[in-house]
């Protein structure tokens, strides 16, 4: 089957990595290019990290913009405190990329790679929806270019870290809000569906017996992960794994299979004194919309396992 093809938007950081390292190798993916934005970690770190994941993985090949400095209307809050100081807890480079990204900032690079397509493409969207945000107000026309926005964010009643808002949203509300208002195709890999593919401790001890130099960036990037989440995603009082968030996002377009999901329309909430940040999901239909409106697929739960496995099976193959 012909691969995939997809441009993917992120924050680099621990999971975005250990996303990286799965959809540059997976036979049923083509990474046409890359981008970068604030989120994690401002976007210098967030750009030399991608750029060097990316030369780690032996991909120079493969395009980098970089993006926005700051949210459409906030300041940055990051999340330094779950990636480390470095968003990659702490784990250095042995050898560094020699390139510098693309000349034109994300959104004009975007835009550029969504003309030369010979057809819509998917945007794959592992942090604060920003760029794209930007790609949509300064062009319209990329909307017919655009498959579907494939996005690591959203929930149906938790957070991290708020009690309902996710970090991809919570960090640049107004970007999710104009993203999912222009009414694109919009899959949004929920908080609720991540929990669900964790990696566990066993799983993570396979990868560290994998002693490839991906697999030991993955290691020790985890490590970190491990201390800065502990209070997240406890079963019974005993943290059952880590969840790789973005991992299981990209997962979604390799393999929908995997993934149980229904379409709502949905909206996002910039302006609440508790709420700002919050996804809401029309579950249940009160609001009554057409179905022209319900064009956001929430994403609601993973085949754990399989996810699991088809990780492994391209991890193992470096
Ligand atoms: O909530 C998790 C998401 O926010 C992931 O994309 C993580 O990398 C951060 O960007
Ligand atoms: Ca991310």
């Amino acid at each position: 089957m012909k691969p995939i093809r997809v441009l993917i938007d992120c924050d680099t950081g621990i999971d975005d990595a250990v996303a990286l390292s799965y959809a540059l190798r997976a036979p049923e993916l083509e990474v046409a290019g890359v981008t970068t934005v604030c989120g994690n970690l401002p976007v210098d770190v967030t750009t030399y990290n991608t750029l060097n994941v990316l030369h780690l993985l032996g991909r120079d090949d493969v395009p980098l913009a970089r993006g926005a400095e700051r949210p459409l209307a906030r300041e940055l809050e990051d999340a330094a405190y779950i990636h480390g100081s470095n968003g990659l807890g702490g784990y250095e480079f042995a050898e560094k990329a020699a390139r510098t990204p693309e000349a034109e900032p994300a959104w004009e690079f975007l835009y550029r790679m969504l003309r030369a397509e010979s057809a819509p493409i998917d945007i794959i969207a592992l942090a604060p929806l920003t760029n794209i945000a930007l790609l949509l107000q300064k062009h319209p026309d990329a909307l017919g270019r655009i498959r579907r926005v494939v996005f690591m964010g959203g929930s149906l009643r938790t957070g991290n870290p708020t009690p309902v808002a996710t970090f991809n949203v919570l960090a640049d509300p107004e970007a999710a809000k104009y993203v999912i208002g222009t009414k694109i195709p919009f899959v949004m890999c929920s908080l609720d569906c991540t929990r669900g593919s964790y990696l566990t401790w066993e799983e993570l001890d396979r990868i560290r017996a994998l002693d490839n130099p991906i697999a030991r960036m993955v290691w020790q990037a985890a490590g970190f992960y491990i201390q800065s989440t502990k209070r997240e995603n406890a079963v019974d009082g005993k943290k059952k794994g880590i969840d790789i968030h973005d991992l299981c996002t990209v997962m979604y377009v390799s393999h929908p299979e995997l993934f149980q999901g229904e379409h709502y329309f949905a909206d996002v909430e910039t302006k609440g004194e508790l709420t700002t940040g919050f996804t809401l999901v029309d579950f249940e239909d009160n609001l009554r919309k057409p179905p022209e409106d319900k064009t956001v697929l929430f994403l609601k739960k993973v085949d754990r396992a399989a996810y699991v496995q088809h990780y492994m099976d391209v991890l193992s193959s470096y």
